[in-house]
């Protein structure tokens, strides 16, 4: 079985952004992470990402050829990507968000996330476990 986790974009710069915020682990520490537990859970995990909103799209609208569900952090496409919410509402597979920070504990417009409605379910404000939590939801919804 294997599961696609996107990470949206400026995501690449974990580590170096907002470090008050996100902490100081960086994108290939998540993504070992994921690995790990992968290993574990005896899932195969592969991590994309992807800073452009077509391209997110793109991928969605894809992976149901290839992979079981889909663990996405659409960082700042979160709060008004209308375009990847229709990749996802229409997307065969389960979709489950997760955000590093408590985004309703923030700016009032990071609070609304288009994506929710139409996600399984969202992980929010467990900083790095926040995808893991999100990976263990996925294997779980799965073998359902
Ligand atoms: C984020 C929260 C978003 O509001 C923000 O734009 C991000 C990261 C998070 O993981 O906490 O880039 O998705």
């Amino acid at each position: 079985m294997k599961i696609l986790v996107i990470h949206g974009p400026n995501l690449d710069l974990l580590g170096q952004r907002e470090i008050d915020i996100y902490g100081k682990f960086t994108l290939a520490e998540i993504d070992a992470a994921l690995q790990k537990l992968g290993q574990e859970l005896k899932v195969e995990v592969k991590a994309v990402q992807l800073a452009g909103e077509g391209e997110i799209c793109k991928q969605i609208g894809a992976a149901g050829q290839e992979y079981a569900a889909i663990i996405i952090n659409p960082a700042a496409y979160t709060h008004y990507s209308v375009a990847i919410r229709d990749a996802v509402a229409g997307c065969q597979i389960p979709v489950i968000e997760v955000h590093i920070s408590n985004i309703y504990a923030r700016e009032e417009f990071r609070h609304k996330s288009v994506i929710a409605p139409v996600a399984v379910g969202q992980v929010s404000g467990f900083g790095m476990n926040s995808y893991l939590l999100g990976l263990r939801a996925a294997v779980d919804l799965l073998k359902k």
